[in-house]
């Protein structure tokens, strides 16, 4: 998620606006700018890299006057660099925007006004908005009509700030969908813009929330509010409490527990733009996978550490499931010790959140050496991972701070998903109406996620009843197994409670013997195609006093009749069923480990990206 702030008021803009973007840095971002209006004229400062740079570039070449508008990106379309940054001018240079979320439709857009003579200068979707309004404003609109038909024309979740040097006296901004929020600050003969509380805090705590298809136009005098049809509407100001660093985890204790109950948007997000359901397609631009490459690959080989190497686990069975296409997985750690048979039609994948860890990193040097094409999953775009690769998906799921991933496992197990798709559709291997249907059951990702996330409170009771367990055996078969793995990872890396994934199946191959009354299983049993075989799973634990924990499809009275403690999960369509089932074991892991009153999302001894090797 980017940052945003406004300012509009008697005062100079630069310094409060870099002080705003300042307290919103644990965002996590990429690039940073601002401007403002200045004798009449709008002065920008952008650039990529972290605020100092920029406060740096405003020292060296000051800008002053007001409003003034600013933004720290976190880069979905276009690398982190000046060109990209924020804020966005038109080509007139007259107005300009700033921008937080994805403009869904913007190559559509873009060609329509490439086609009408406009020029881009940079890579981004925000750089459509701009020009949009241009365009509106060139038939004689004013500024607030000529933003609304924008905001209007624009499809998927946004927060966008923008303002004009012909009409001083205000800003306009707007949210769309469920976009991080808008706040408006109220002052006095001054008011403010932002993304979130913190950085308008140190000047009021009297702010209005814009919700979705909302948009407000702000002046010195106050903040009008109406529905985007331009139906005005009452807002509540609210008298906020919050101290400025609880006000960045909002309502949340820590920042795992606001990444956890960020999935709905963060998947919304990583499906924004790539999913076309009239015709039953998937779009990944940024893999510049052709039908002769897609047709010529014989093996994927999969690489990542950690929590994305168990996405990638979930990547086999859609890969080889779906486009029928062979893949190898293998740990980067171990990756290259391994003389891995590679040729040029291998694809060496690197799944990497940080897209800087030295292990994946490694192995994709390996696979380049061996002649592989390369691609990478990757949330923080500008990252080695993405640099180095042929062809890239990013997560978009926005920074991930805790040091326990989460969002950014939801996200690749959707985007690994897509590739099968879209390579089972080059390869010729699937027919349309096969394609349509597991395009289509894309649509019911967040809503799913949504569901999942409501089981908290009964997540919330297990971990009390688990809280001082000493170790815990997590089970799971097929498409789930991986997801044991990872929720005993959790449980490890946050509560430091000895935990271990096993495939439910190799049970009876020796560890069952671990299994007695101080032994919980935590089991995933959702109807899926291993489900009976989940089923004497869970009896053979309770046979031996295990305690179990199971994970299934609401409404399953049969496991619900034979565990002692059962977290329900909406139905999923199997190959999907790994993001519903992950989601409880996340709260779990975080619940024992806030219970335990342990550093949730700084573990002892963790980093959030493993740079060393
Ligand atoms: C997961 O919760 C851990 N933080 C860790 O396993 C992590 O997934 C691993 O270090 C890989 O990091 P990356 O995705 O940034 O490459």
């Amino acid at each position: 998620m980017c940052g945003i702030v406004g300012y509009i008021g008697p005062r100079d803009a630069t310094p409060i606006v870099l002080n705003g973007l300042k307290r919103l840095e644990y965002r996590g971002y990429d690039s940073a700018g601002l401007a403002v209006l200045q004798n009449g004229s709008i002065a920008v400062r952008r650039d990529a890299g972290k605020l100092d740079r920029l406060i740096d570039l405003v020292g060296q070449s000051p800008i002053s006057g007001a409003p003034g508008i600013g933004h720290t990106r976190w880069a979905t379309h276009g690398a982190p660099s000046a060109r990209n940054a924020h804020p966005h001018l038109g080509s007139t240079g007259r107005v300009v925007v700033v921008h937080n979320g994805i403009v869904e439709n913007f190559l559509e857009l873009r060609d329509e006004l490439t086609a009408e003579g406009v020029n881009f200068n940079s890579e981004t979707d925000t750089e459509t908005i701009v020009h949009l309004v241009e365009h509106y404003l060139a038939t004689g609109l004013n500024l607030t009509e000529a933003a609304r038909k924008t905001f209007l024309d624009i499809q998927g979740a946004h927060g966008i700030v923008l303002m004009s040097a012909d009409e001083p006296d205000k800003i306009v901004c707007a949210r769309l969908g469920n976009a991080g929020g808008v706040v408006v600050g109220l002052g006095e003969g001054e008011n403010y813009i932002a993304s979130d509380i913190p950085a308008i805090l140190e000047h009021t705590r009297q702010v209005i929330f814009l919700e979705s298809h909302q948009m407000a136009v702000v002046t010195r005098e106050g903040a009008r509010v109406e529905s985007l049809e331009g139906k005005p509407v009452q807002a509540e100001v609210h008298s906020v409490s919050w101290d400025p660093v609880a006000a960045e985890k909002g309502e949340f204790r820590h920042f795992m527990q606001k990444e956890i109950h960020e999935q709905v948007r963060s998947l919304t997000d990583t499906l924004a733009g790539r999913v076309d359901f009239e015709n039953g397609r998937i779009r990944l631009p940024e893999l510049n996978l052709s039908p002769e490459l897609a047709q010529r690959i014989t093996k994927i080989f999969i690489t990542a550490c950690g929590t994305a190497a168990y996405a990638g686990m979930v990547g086999k069975y859609l890969i080889e499931k779906i486009a029928r296409l062979p893949v190898e997985l293998e740990i980067g750690s171990e990756f290259r010790y391994r003389d891995p048979i590679i040729d040029e039609n291998t694809v060496v994948l690197a799944i990497s959140q940080s897209g800087e860890t030295a292990d994946t990193l490694a192995a994709m040097e390996e696979g380049r050496r061996k002649g592989a094409v390369l691609w990478s999953i990757v949330n923080a775009i500008g990252s080695q991972a993405m640099r180095i690769a042929d062809g890239y998906i990013s997560m978009q799921t926005g920074p991930e701070i805790g040091v326990a991933s989460t969002k950014a496992f939801t996200a690749p197990l959707v985007d690994l998903y897509m590739l099968a798709v879209l390579l089972a559709e080059l390869r010729g291997v699937i027919d349309e109406q096969t394609r349509r249907n597991l395009v289509a059951d894309l649509r019911f990702v967040p809503d799913l996620a949504s569901r999942a996330l409501n089981t908290e409170p009964i997540v919330e009771k297990v971990a009390w009843a688990l809280k001082d367990v000493r170790d815990c055996l997590y089970l799971g078969r097929g498409i789930n197994m991986p997801i044991a793995y990872e929720g005993a990872l959790k449980l490890k890396e946050i509560s430091y409670i000895h935990a271990e994934g096993y495939p439910a199946g190799e049970m009876k191959h020796g560890p069952i013997a671990l299994i007695d009354r101080d032994m919980p299983v935590v089991c995933l049993a959702p109807r899926d195609p291993w489900y009976e075989k989940m089923i004497s799973q869970i009896q053979q634990a309770k046979a031996r006093g295990g305690t179990v924990v199971a994970v299934a499809t609401e409404g399953d009275e049969l496991v619900g009749g034979m565990a002692d403690h059962i977290i329900p999960v909406p139905e999923a369509p199997w190959m999907l069923s790994p993001v519903v089932t992950v989601i409880p074991l996340q709260m779990l892991a975080y619940h024992i480990a806030a219970i335990r009153g342990l550093d949730v999302d700084q573990p002892r001894n963790l980093a959030k990206s493993v740079t060393v090797e």
